[in-house]
């Protein structure tokens, strides 16, 4: 593997959209070491991953209308993977489908060796609801490594999104020297993505 000494030439490499998978089979056998990103439906899960990765149509490739809705697999060289995970509490989709999806990503999130990292996106807006809050104490209960992101932090004043840090750590309490502080990212002001970055670089480097 050749050598890359920072995070940001990391992500000037290409990502390649490799499967959306519905059913556990298709999962990519891959051991490289996976990133999840994960979130309540519209949170900007897909205008995160395209600034993340510089490549702006990439996380929009998995969504066009025929391509089955699932998990998400896009491979960076041989280098890592990133995972986008269906989003959740998105109400026009049936309860039978909500129902396989929330089982696949269970199985996904406790059966998957190689994943280091879970993203937990919550909007900067209105901190977390519920099921985020489940979402949470599920990754703790079964070890999961995760880390909490607020998105749209351009959408609130600077005081407002300090109670809503203040507030997201008191709802998730966690470990924060495991799990990281808190990042905050806005698409709008291209903040975070970097924290992102080196968080991704420093684990495959660790
Ligand atoms: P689904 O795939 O439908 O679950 O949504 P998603 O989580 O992928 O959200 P998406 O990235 O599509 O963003 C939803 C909306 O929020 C879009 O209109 C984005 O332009 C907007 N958005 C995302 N991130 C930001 C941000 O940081 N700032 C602002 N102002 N808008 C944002
Ligand atoms: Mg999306």
């Amino acid at each position: 593997m050749k050598k890359i000494s920072n995070a940001v030439e990391l992500f000037k490499g290409e990502f390649q959209f490799k499967i959306s998978a519905n059913s556990i089979s298709l999962f990519p056998k891959s051991q490289l070491p996976e990133f999840a990103f994960f979130g309540r439906s519209n949170v900007g899960k897909s205008t995160l991953l395209n600034s993340l990765t510089n490549q702006k149509k990439l996380a929009r490739t998995s969504n066009t209308p025929g391509r089955t809705r699932g998990i998400n697999f896009f491979q960076l060289e041989n280098i890592l993977s990133i995972i986008d995970l269906p989003g959740y509490g998105y109400a026009k989709i049936s309860k039978s489908e909500i129902k396989h999806l929330s089982n696949l990503i269970h199985e996904y999130l406790i059966s998957r060796k190689n994943l280091r990292k879970v993203f937990l996106l919550i909007d900067a807006r209105h901190g977390p609801k519920i099921n985020d809050i489940e979402i949470a104490n599920f990754l703790q209960e079964f070890g999961i490594n995760f880390q909490m992101i607020l998105t749209k932090s351009d959408k609130i004043s600077t005081k407002k999104l300090k109670q809503i840090i203040e507030f997201t750590n008191n709802e998730i309490s966690c470990n924060l020297a495991l799990t990281g502080e808190i990042i905050v990212t806005s698409s709008k002001e291209n903040l975070g993505y970097d924290l992102i970055r080196k968080e991704i670089y420093k684990i495959i480097n660790s």
